[in-house]
């Protein structure tokens, strides 16, 4: 067992903290304040390789493990958690499932994009009436003749608007076959038939983009099938084990930045004649935040390690998620605490971090579905 990092990983740990400090921080808060996607944002990971990281070099990628892709989620989110969570939803919800269960001429026409960065993916599972109870979903897809004709609505969707490539799931098969009534199918933007809802205004993660894809008598081609019929429930899944990574790395570097934040200002803020720093009340603070990040950080890495190893990491994954986007709350709570009023105004980051990382504990599974997942396994 060996727990120190290779060159190659700190080599891109660097240069991905290098890109975040230089070209996301100047720009963090304007997006946020004015709640602002920007794709340039997306085109510069592109050009960096972060867009295809953990994928095969034939197939676009940089050829890393996930590993690899969890260290440069978490070196966005300790800068910019948009810029993380835009990443994560298109490498492991909007990628990954193509390479996991896409023809070849699938992955040649949308794989190899989506790793290069010139086009933004996206996965559409949710619905208004299907969130945690995936397999409530009512969006159906009829097939006729060469094509399915897509009708029904998703919601929350993150990338939407500004995704080019959709993973979509839908209801091909009566409600009697359960898990196997569903299918994942590619659906280009542009197709006749989808539009996009109301962008929602969110509590934080501003300067990301979340909106409804809409439906109506959509058609779209036999061949974009994603998997077989009756196998969507499944794909779903099992990209929301890969996706659990992501968001447990961006909150890992979610709780880092903000504890970066509260130890720096606790060393320059005086009150009582010293810096806040050198009372045991903030001591202790920052010692039990500093305890949950590392914890948080060894189970993100075990899960993305074996995700690379090709083992067993659902579990692993989730219970990365769990602990890791309590993590980023309770450490984000607290940086605002040492912080005192300022932490409170606008003028301080910790105010937006704050923000940021609720939604951690909310998206790619609740915290009280990762316990659902944890619980099953254990009393399976
Ligand atoms: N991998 C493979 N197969 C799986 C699986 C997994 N991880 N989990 C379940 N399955 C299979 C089961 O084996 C079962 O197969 P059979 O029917 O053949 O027996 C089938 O799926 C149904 O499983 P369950 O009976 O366990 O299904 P359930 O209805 O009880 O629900 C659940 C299980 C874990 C609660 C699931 O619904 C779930 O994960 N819900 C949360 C959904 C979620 O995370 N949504 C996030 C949306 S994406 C997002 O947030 C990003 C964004 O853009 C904002």
């Amino acid at each position: 067992m060996d727990f120190k990092l290779g060159e190659e990983h700190e080599m891109l740990r660097q240069s991905v903290r290098d890109f975040a400090e230089g070209e996301l921080a100047p720009g963090v808060a304007d997006r946020d304040e004015n709640e602002y996607f920007d794709r340039s944002v997306f085109d510069k990971m592109g050009e960096l390789g972060l867009t295809g990281i953990p994928f095969e070099e034939k197939y676009g990628g940089a050829g890393m493990d996930y590993l690899a892709y969890a260290i440069a989620v978490e070196e966005l989110g300790r800068v910019d958690p948009s810029a993380a969570d835009t990443l994560s939803a298109h490498v492991s919800l909007g990628a990954w499932p193509i390479l996991a269960f896409g023809t070849e001429e699938q992955k040649s026409k949308y794989l190899i994009p989506l790793a290069e960065g010139t086009k933004l993916g996206a996965f559409g599972l949710t619905e208004a009436g299907a969130g945690s109870d995936a397999i409530a979903m009512t969006c159906k897809a009829d097939l006729d003749g060469e094509s399915y004709v897509l009708n029904g609505r998703k919601i929350f969707i993150t990338n939407a608007g500004a995704a080019d490539t959709y993973v979509v799931f839908a209801r091909t098969g009566p409600k009697e076959l359960r898990s196997k009534a569903f299918s994942a199918f590619i659906v280009e933007k542009g197709t006749p038939g989808f539009s996009f809802g109301k962008f929602e205004k969110k509590m934080g993660l501003r300067g990301t983009q979340n909106c409804d894809l809409v439906f109506e008598d959509c058609r779209i081609p036999k061949e974009n099938l994603l998997g077989k019929e009756g196998e969507g429930f499944k794909i779903s899944m099992q990209t929301l084990d890969g996706g659990r990574i992501g968001i447990a790395a961006q909150s890992v570097g979610i709780a880092q930045g903000a504890f970066e934040l509260a130890r720096d200002y606790a060393k320059q803020r005086v009150q009582f004649g010293k810096p806040i720093s050198a009372l045991q009340a903030i001591q202790f603070k920052l010692a039990d935040m500093a305890l949950e990040i590392k914890a948080s950080r060894l189970l993100t890495y075990n899960a993305a390690w074996k995700k690379s190893q090709n083992m067993d990491f659902g579990i692993d994954a989730a219970m990365a998620k769990l602990k890791a986007s309590e993590t980023a709350n309770k450490v984000a709570n607290q940086a605002v605490q040492i912080h005192g009023g300022y932490g409170y105004t606008r003028e301080y980051p910790v105010e937006r971090i704050m923000r940021d990382a609720k939604i951690t504990e909310i998206y790619e599974g609740t915290s009280e579905i990762q316990r659902v997942v944890i619980s099953n396994s254990i009393l399976r």
